[in-house]
């Protein structure tokens, strides 16, 4: 005990602040060191109002290519490196409670759709890229000292020999920037909730657990003792090993134990979650959303009504091709709806659609698109259960050197004899390749404003609303500079890599309007 905000976990070095809150004048600055950030008082209830969007169909899209973070070819194999270790040595078993569909293949006699396929592929426990690939989720014996090393260079050479020395498929940025990346999302949630109700905490897929033990150290040492006391954190983790070293991460602090607990399941069956809860309550989402199943549709060219990919294995040949129906699922119907496809086809005036008509047959161009619908799902089923919940979720908001067609197409990245690669078919990954997505950041928050109720489809007439809610886009640097600790990640020459190279990355923050004060 006795570390206060600004103390390292390791115990490497110590700013002697007394109380973290109260050095937010002096010591937030930016990398450079040149400009002092604005103060912005530590009260509880409230983001800086100018940070929140008032939620509005009209929101301005959040263009998919930020800068790229690491790009690949500048620094071969250092994106990988940071996610997918060289090795990978299964040590721990990646259980999923889906369904396995097929015993030895990934498909099997009936078509499925593409969202059933990545799932098989991701997680299915015998053919899963991640069951195969277990022990995915790395974690450091000890937190980096950036301070200690020159430069980006240093930097380098200190994670080449973290990856290594560990043996681990790859390390996340909570886990990289620990225990910095978590005490900036419990500033956060501190600065943002009402402390008069006890604060109850859900992180799903919390990996390895390092998030949420820097979250329950630092709401222990920053927070008012009641806050901590009263607390509680559940983790929702689908892998039964990670659940396990979950236990044993948090269990490091005895105190924690007793208001920490895991759940394994998956987040995005609702029948895991019992009653309604109506308390306040905070979701946690690290790098989830990308390993989220996703659904394709498909149009042969510009005028041609959309229909549902299906997955199908040729009987003669065993090779996997698509296969096009019109949309009848009501998961993909729906994350249809929310991004206004259909609207784009049909609210043209005959003149136009003549026009297009003409065109499309003339310079036929396919048009292929990617719906993040197991997000959908698991949004649905959040709002549903937890309807006064506020959410923190970080993920990639652009993915360089994409080789698979369609709007927020996927990387499909295997990896043989220690070098990755990527497929430019998603087909070809049968639980031998990770296959994430960019995060549509702009989808995510009309799919947040559907779930919560507020924003509705426009067949449906119920006058039935949910109330608003306030969200946020911050890029990582942004995030971290308002809330975290940036001289924590800092090297000796000014170079940061947390808020430096996590170009590619977003905060996505949304709370239900009750919380604003
Ligand atoms: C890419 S890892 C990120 C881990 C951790 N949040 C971090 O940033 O280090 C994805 C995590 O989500 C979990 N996960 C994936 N789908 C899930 C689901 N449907 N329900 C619960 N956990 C899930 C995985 O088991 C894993 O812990």
């Amino acid at each position: 005990m006795g570390l206060r905000r600004g103390d390292s976990e390791s115990g490497e070095e110590s700013s002697g602040w007394g109380d973290g809150r109260a050095c937010n004048a002096t010591c937030r600055t930016r990398t450079s060191m040149t400009k002092k950030k604005s103060f912005i008082p530590l009260k509880f209830g409230g983001f800086k109002e100018s940070l929140l969007h008032k939620p509005s169909h009209n929101s301005a899209r959040i263009p998919n290519h930020s800068p790229r973070m690491w790009p690949r070819s500048l620094t071969p194999n250092k994106l990988a490196l940071l996610f997918h270790s060289p090795k990978g040595k299964p040590l721990a078993q990646w259980v999923s409670p889906f369904q396995a569909f097929f015993s030895t293949h990934i498909v099997g006699d009936q078509p499925i759709l593409v969202r059933d396929f990545i799932l098989s592929a991701l997680y299915d426990p015998k053919h899963g890229y991640f069951s195969q690939r277990s022990r995915s989720v790395g974690v450091l014996e000890r937190s980096i000292k950036f301070n200690q090393l020159e430069g980006r260079k240093a930097y380098m050479k200190h994670l080449d020999k973290i990856y290594k020395d560990s043996d681990i498929a790859w390390f996340t940025p909570v886990e990289l920037f620990k225990p910095w990346y978590a005490h900036g999302i419990a500033e956060a949630i501190l600065r943002t909730t009402n402390l008069s109700v006890p604060l109850r905490i859900y992180e799903i897929g919390g990996g390895s657990g390092t998030c949420a033990k820097g979250i329950m150290d630092y709401i222990m040492l920053n927070a008012p003792p009641r806050v901590y006391n009263n607390m509680s954190y559940t983790s929702v983790e689908i892998s039964s090993s990670l659940a396990e070293i979950q236990r044993e991460t948090v269990g490091d602090v005895q105190s924690h134990s007793s208001r920490f607990r895991v759940e394994r399941r998956d987040a995005a069956d609702r029948s895991g979650w019992g009653d309604v809860q109506q308390e306040p309550c905070w979701v946690i989402m690290l790098e989830v959303l990308d390993n989220l199943p996703h659904d394709l549709i498909y149009s042969k060219d510009q005028a041609s009504p959309w229909m549902e990919v299906w997955v199908q294995k040729q009987l003669d040949s065993g090779t996997l091709n698509e296969l096009y129906k019109p949309l009848e699922d009501s998961l993909i119907k729906r994350c249809f709806e929310i991004l206004d496809l259909d609207k784009s086809q049909t609210a043209q005036s005959s003149v136009i659609s003549k026009a297009k008509s003409i065109w499309s047959k003339a310079f036929p161009k396919p048009q292929r698109c990617w719906l993040p619908t197991g997000c959908l799902k698991l949004l649905e089923v959040l709002h549903g259960v937890l309807p006064k919940m506020s959410l923190i979720a970080s993920d990639f908001s652009y993915l360089p050197d994409v080789r698979i067609a369609g709007e927020r197409a996927p990387l499909v990245s295997t990896k043989k004899d220690g070098r990755s690669s990527d497929y430019s078919s998603y087909l070809d990954a049968k639980g031998d390749a990770d296959i994430f997505f960019p995060t549509d950041f702009w989808l995510l928050e009309r799919m947040d404003h559907y779930c919560s109720g507020w924003m509705k489809p426009d067949k449906d007439q119920s006058s039935k609303r949910g109330k608003k809610r306030r969200t946020i886009m911050l890029d990582t640097s942004s995030f971290m500079e308002e809330f975290g600790l940036p001289s924590k990640t800092r090297t000796k020459d000014g170079y940061n890599p947390l808020l430096d190279d996590f170009k590619n990355t977003k905060f996505y923050l949304s709370v239900p309007t009750h919380n604003i004060k």
